[in-house]
């Protein structure tokens, strides 16, 4: 996105109240996966979900939202470019990002079948926020699929920040040294494939999520709306899915409470 066009799409009405829902995109279980402390079966069980619920499928969830997408030439190429990256690793020169997920995870000491899709394994407010993706990536209009997958689910709670430049992913060697899973849980620095992946193609992602749906939506338009409540009903079905996880977790706010350090 050019900047003068940039800075004029930032001032839609939507990203503000699209920002207060990331604003509020974070868990209080967060902290525990940030430090040490884990035990091997609660690391499992965060990871497990995380790869059933969007990881393993995100690729597809991002073809369902393409097909509805009008000839908007700029739209598809930024839907077609992120889902052959995510797909493919085409763009990072790695590989699909499901798989690098897979990679990290044999770094930690887990194998394929511990991800294997068991009904059983996932919490059931998982599978509803899982349901969800599957079933609102292809519904209409495409604008709020889109926001869904490239705003809600690849953003989180610092969308705000990185909007405003003020807040930088890590990037490079020294940020892969320093992840929790490399500096408390033994996962060597060569399983973090995805990582490197990320610090790659993230940033241009997340400026063409942003102007894909801006530069598409009339301001005070029935679509705007539409998108509001698909983004607002994605983040509570995710705090409920985040509790879920953490309930499988055995975590309790009280005793987060009390280790923190
Ligand atoms: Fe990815």
């Amino acid at each position: 996105m050019e900047h003068a066009e940039a800075q004029r799409s930032l001032a839609h009405p939507l990203v503000e109240r699209l920002l207060g829902i990331m604003d509020r995109k974070h868990h209080w279980a967060y902290p525990a996966l940030t430090r040490g402390g884990l035990t091997r079966s609660q690391l499992l069980v965060h990871f497990r979900h995380e790869y059933l619920v969007y990881v393993r499928d995100f690729p597809v969830l991002l073809a369902r939202a393409l097909g509805n997408v009008p000839p908007l030439v700029e739209v598809r190429r930024a839907l077609a470019e992120n889902l052959y990256e995510e797909q493919t690793g085409g763009l990072s020169n790695t590989g699909p990002h499901p798989e690098l997920f897979i990679t990290m995870m044999r770094g930690l000491g887990f194998s394929r079948d511990d991800f294997a899709d068991d009904d059983e394994s996932i919490h059931p407010a998982a599978l509803a926020y899982r349901d969800f993706l599957l079933r609102e990536s292809a519904a209409m209009p495409w604008q709020g699929a889109v926001a869904l997958l490239t705003i809600f689910l690849e953003g989180s709670a610092n969308e705000r920040a990185e909007l405003a430049g003020t807040f930088v992913r890590e990037r490079g060697e020294e940020a892969v040294l320093q992840h929790p899973l490399v500096q408390f849980y033994g996962c060597p620095p060569e399983a973090m494939v995805l990582r490197r992946a990320h610090a790659e193609v993230e940033g241009d992602h997340r400026s063409d999520a942003w102007s894909m749906v801006l530069s598409n939506t009339q301001p005070g338009s029935k679509v705007e709306v539409q998108i509001y409540a698909k983004c607002d009903e994605a983040l509570g079905l995710w705090l409920r899915y985040r509790d879920g996880v953490a309930e499988r977790m055995g975590l309790t706010r009280n005793q987060l409470a009390a280790t923190r350090m």
